[in-house]
């Protein structure tokens, strides 16, 4: 029985890889054995950086435009991860954006945007993984990236913590669409992190306003704010046999932020 994250001989798709917490999924399932296609709106320095990270576990990385919002962009980017690294075994839906607005304030054209990234990227680019992962036969694991503003209503977020808590949904719907195949899908819910905040449409970061960082410490039950190889290390384990009875479940990982 194997006792360690092994990911030898499979090859993961992490979508907007290319930095932050996407990064830090990338380079920790190929330190874990996998062969990385890290797929992103634009391949720039951050993009470059990744791919250094990941060529230095000695894991095969392929870098790709994509716009997870875009079905032919996503049909290309599975059948370029199939032909360039031999299949898809994992997919990790990380691909997001945010923005400040309540559900009050929202204009449609952000409530749009967040929605087309956020829940029918994560659609698209589940459709089309586990129908190449049905194909191949050997299964597969499908980690999304649901949010603690899914799980807990965080008014200075309301499209965003829509969307995030539709992915838990569309979590547990694709579980059970595709256990039979063994493929299994589960999100984690990560909290607050100490380096820089999600982006918004213009990939801008969204830094903490006066006074939230000590809202959110005073409700931290482990009393620090999360890293990415916090999430990246969960990420890790659910796409290893390590889960392999996991399926339909969002993990909290957020120091206890969203503890009732
Ligand atoms: N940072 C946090 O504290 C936090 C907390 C909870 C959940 N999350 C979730 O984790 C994920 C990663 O967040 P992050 O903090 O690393 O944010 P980030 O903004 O640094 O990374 C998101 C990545 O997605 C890419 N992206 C945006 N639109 C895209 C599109 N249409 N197609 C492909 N790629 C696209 C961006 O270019 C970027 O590289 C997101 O889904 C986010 O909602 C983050």
């Amino acid at each position: 029985m194997e006792t360690r994250i092994n990911l030898s001989g499979n090859t993961a798709i992490v979508t907007g890889g290319r930095r932050q917490l996407g990064a830090a999924h990338a380079v920790r399932l190929a330190e874990c054995g996998a062969d990385i296609c890290l797929a992103d709106i634009a391949i720039d320095n951050d993009m470059e950086a990744t791919v250094e990270r990941v060529k230095a576990t000695g894991q095969k990385v392929k870098a790709l435009v994509c716009d997870v919002a875009d079905r032919a962009a996503v049909e290309e980017m599975v059948k370029t991860c199939v032909s360039e690294l031999g299949g898809v075994d994992i997919l990790v839906n990380n691909a997001g954006i945010s923005s400040r607005e309540t559900l009050m304030e929202v204009s449609e054209e952000e409530w749009d945007a967040i929605f087309d990234i956020n829940l029918k990227g994560t659609v698209l680019c589940t459709q089309l993984a586990a129908t190449q992962m049905i194909r191949q036969g050997r299964g597969g694991a499908i980690i999304n990236l649901s949010s603690s503003t899914g799980l807990n209503a965080n008014v200075s977020r309301g499209a965003y913590g829509v969307s995030k808590a539709g992915v838990i949904m569309a979590t547990k719907l694709f579980a059970r669409e595709l256990g039979e195949h063994d493929i299994r899908v589960n999100a984690i819910a990560p909290g607050f992190t100490s380096t820089a905040r999600i982006g918004g449409r213009d990939g801008a970061m969204f830094y903490r306003g006066a006074g939230e960082t000590e809202r959110v410490m005073s409700r931290l039950a482990l009393k620090r704010q999360g890293e990415p190889i916090d999430y990246a290390n969960v990420v890790a384990f659910l796409a290893s046999d390590l889960g392999a009875y996991v399926t339909g479940v969002t993990i909290p990982v957020d120091g206890g932020f969203t503890i009732p």
